[in-house]
């Protein structure tokens, strides 16, 4: 999604917002999982819901029929925890009609308040951590047993590599595959450390077999996911990967397989990377770079470990080894501590001086225990916190504009991933720079690669016709 479908406030909630319920046949107890937050959380879900199937549960879609609610939590911002709240209000009405209903939450906000959650929420049976999930069917059992579960161990091995995973939510075209967990970064904002724990890579072989079975049952577009991707390393006696080397890795299972892969950080994105990302095809020009602030003084208190300068530079060198065309993201935090008015322009300096395609906006949220919480004060006002954050999505809107303006009357080659959201006639899919192009379906199928030509454009979409 970009930022000009959405207002200030959606945007706060949107990595929030998005929930998924799933469906799926198999064994006698009904499992119903909600996902919040980031794509991390979803293809946790989709362990969870692996580890649950081999213990008798099914997925559903129906809340009604289910006899155990998950909800996977997010931390990041004080707003995602009230959705969580919010929903488990709304729950207890389900309880108390029917009491056999258990109900665990999971994730990042699990992981923050621990036994506390228990003490707040009466109606939850069970927390559970991001790094305890293989414990699910013993904590259960505990829990039919009359009693509550907690199990919020942080864990420095595990990765998960051989579960796998059960598809929750899936067009059956694009699958999320995580590659490490964990950070180890400390920005100073940030709540990520203290809810997944120290960063630990997967082995790429797992990770390979996992691509190429998704490939193989017919995806044909893979994310690899980490907090912090470029700081992907494993070693054993015999082989040593680093990020560009498992890029390579997946990138040669097939040339119809693409692989995009999301967080890059600015202090740790190499140039090795950047010609990997050339080499392929099939590995998307499109790299989503978080800057957070456009001001060197705000990015030190944040603990980024890179100026305004360097984040320009790696900005200079994408461009320079990929193109002009590669996409650029951002995310961006307005109002940190002590975010003057000339820090908050030389926020939007840095944007002028990018042009990103898109970005991912947000006002800074006081995250407690983090070390901005526990060293700097939340000095900044809401009301220009708000006003601030909308001057950054006024310019990304403006930016993005010109973006999709630069497409018009190119052609991309397209992945078809399902029907447009507003018409059965039109097909929708991701050029290579992931954005989003809505064309007449011809006689075509999802999953499908098409060239298409773009013929207009809104501020969020490109519209176009399949040309043969
Ligand atoms: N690992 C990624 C970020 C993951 S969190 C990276 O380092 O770039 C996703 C985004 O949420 C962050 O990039 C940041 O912009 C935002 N965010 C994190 N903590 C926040 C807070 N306390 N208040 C507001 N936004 C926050
Ligand atoms: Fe949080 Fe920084 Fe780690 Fe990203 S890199 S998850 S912002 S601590
Ligand atoms: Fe939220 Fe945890 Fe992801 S805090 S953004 S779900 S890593």
């Amino acid at each position: 999604m970009t930022a000009e479908h959405i207002t200030a406030e959606e945007l706060q909630n949107l990595d929030e917002a998005k929930v998924s319920v799933n469906e799926h046949v198999l064994g006698t107890k009904k499992l119903y999982i909600e996902s919040y937050g980031c794509q991390m959380n979803f293809a946790d879900s989709e362990v969870v819901a692996s580890i649950l199937r081999t213990n008798g549960y099914s997925t559903t879609a129906n809340l009604e029929e289910a006899d155990l609610v998950l909800l996977n939590t997010c931390a990041i911002r004080d707003n995602a925890e009230q959705k969580v709240r919010h929903r488990l209000s709304a729950l207890n009405k389900n309880k108390k009609a029917n009491p056999g209903l258990k109900i665990g939450v999971l994730g990042c906000m699990a992981e923050r308040l621990k036994t506390k959650f228990l003490e707040e929420e009466k109606m939850v049976d069970l927390v559970v951590g991001p790094d305890a999930y293989r414990d699910l069917p013993n904590l259960l059992q505990e829990v039919e047993s009359g009693h509550k579960a907690v199990n919020v161990f942080l864990s420095r091995e595990e990765t998960y590599a051989d579960i796998s995973p059960i598809r929750l939510d899936s067009n059956g075209v694009s699958a999320f595959i995580s590659i490490m967990r964990g950070c180890d970064n400390m920005c100073s904002f940030c709540v990520v450390p203290y809810t997944r724990g120290r960063e630990r890579s997967r082995d790429p072989h797992s990770i390979y077999d996992e691509a190429k079975g998704l490939f193989e049952q017919g995806y044909k577009e893979v994310t690899l996911l980490g907090q912090n991707v470029d700081s992907y390393k494993w070693s054993s006696e015999t082989e040593k990967y680093n990020f560009a080397n498992l890029l390579e890795k997946v990138a040669s299972i097939h040339p119809d397989l693409r692989v995009r892969f999301s967080t890059s950080h600015p202090k740790d994105i190499t140039d090795e990377v950047l010609h990997t990302i050339k080499k392929y095809d099939n590995i998307c020009n499109y790299i989503h770079l978080p800057a957070q602030s456009g001001s060197s003084r705000i990015l030190s208190l944040m603990n980024r470990t890179y100026s305004r300068e360097w984040y320009l530079e790696r900005i200079h060198k994408i461009r320079e080894v990929l193109g002009e065309d590669c996409g650029v993201s951002h995310d961006m935090i307005a109002g940190f501590c002590t975010e003057t008015e000339e820090d908050h322009q030389q926020t939007l300096s840095l944007m002028d001086e990018v042009v990103f395609d898109y970005g991912y906006m947000f006002f800074y949220s006081e995250r407690p225990g983090t070390p901005a919480a526990k060293n700097l004060k939340d000095d900044v006002s809401l009301e220009d916190k708000k006003r601030r954050v909308n001057e950054i999505i006024d310019k990304q809107r403006q930016h993005s504009a010109i973006k999709n303006q630069m497409s018009v009357g190119k052609v991309f080659r397209v992945l078809i991933e399902g029907e447009s959201k507003k018409s059965r006639e039109d097909f929708a899919g991701r050029n290579d720079q992931n954005k989003v192009i809505v064309f007449p379906r011809k006689t075509y199928k999802k999953g499908d690669y098409v060239n298409v030509f773009v013929n207009s454009c809104t501020s969020g979409t490109l519209i176009g016709e399949i040309v043969d």
